[in-house]
């Protein structure tokens, strides 16, 4: 019988200060001019403090959760949000739909003296079984280049890993979009949340390589089409 050694929660009022340590273990790898632009901010961390992990955001849902040993101590956080900047790239009449489809795993981190127990995994668990109910399509996640451990352990986690410079083609009724290398020294990662929906990886004339999400077996070369104009989920 497994032990239960620890719960995943919304994080509560209060988990601000605990989530804002944790998000610096999650940063450990990357770059100071980076940490800047992805450290979770004041307003973020404020907000936790004093309100607790949902937060209304542009295109979707922000959540943090934390995971919590029996004492209620927290060990581990998980913050998943839409990508604003790269959603607001595209026309008005497109953006509700990529919010519903791509949400972003903005962190992810276990305190160092806990991590290895399986915290890591049960608080991508509950992600993903929330993130399937609301109808998301893809998961994706950035990590850095240097972050050997973790991009071994998100690939262990069913995420693939994207080549430097190589895309995430997606098919809109109003057109295509992708999710590109921006180049900072971050792997892009991505996990398909649906069943039957998998990522697969093809080449253009010109030996250009890409990842495109499909639904049906990977010889017919069917790609998936998001529908911008279907309803937002209740
Ligand atoms: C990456 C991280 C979140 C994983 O959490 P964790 O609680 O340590 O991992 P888990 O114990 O849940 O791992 C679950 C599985 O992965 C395996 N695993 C653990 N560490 C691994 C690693 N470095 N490489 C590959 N597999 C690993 C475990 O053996 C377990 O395997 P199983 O499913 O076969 O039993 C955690 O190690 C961490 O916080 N790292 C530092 C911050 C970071 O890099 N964050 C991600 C970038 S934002």
């Amino acid at each position: 019988m497994e032990i239960l050694t620890h719960r995943v929660r919304i994080a509560a009022p209060g988990d601000g200060e605990a989530v804002g340590l944790l998000a610096a273990v999650a940063l450990e790898h990357t770059d100071e001019a980076t940490q800047g632009r992805a450290r979770p901010g004041r307003d973020l961390l404020g907000h936790i403090e004093t309100r607790g992990g949902i937060i209304r955001a542009r295109h979707g849902h922000a959540i943090c959760r934390v995971a919590a040993d029996q004492q209620d101590k927290v060990i581990g956080m998980i913050h998943v949000a839409p990508p604003m900047s790269w959603i607001d790239e595209h026309p008005m009449a497109l953006r509700p739909a990529l919010g519903r489809t791509v949400v972003e795993l903005g962190m992810l981190a276990v305190d160092p003296g806990h991590q290895g127990r399986g915290i890591g995994r049960s608080l991508l668990a509950v992600v993903e079984e929330d993130e399937r109910a609301r109808g998301t399509e893809v998961l994706f996640a950035k990590v850095a280049w240097t972050n050997w451990a973790s991009l071994r352990w998100h690939r262990n986690q069913g995420f693939t890993v994207a080549a430097p410079d190589e895309a995430l083609l997606l098919y809109t009724s109003e057109g295509e979009t992708s999710l590109v290398d921006l180049k900072d020294g971050h792997a892009l990662l991505y996990k398909p949340m649906q069943s039957g929906i998998r990522i697969l990886r093809t080449r253009l004339p010109g030996d250009v390589a890409f990842l495109y999400l499909s639904s049906l077996p990977a010889h017919s070369g069917h790609r998936r089409l998001i529908n911008a104009g279907s309803p937002a989920p209740n």
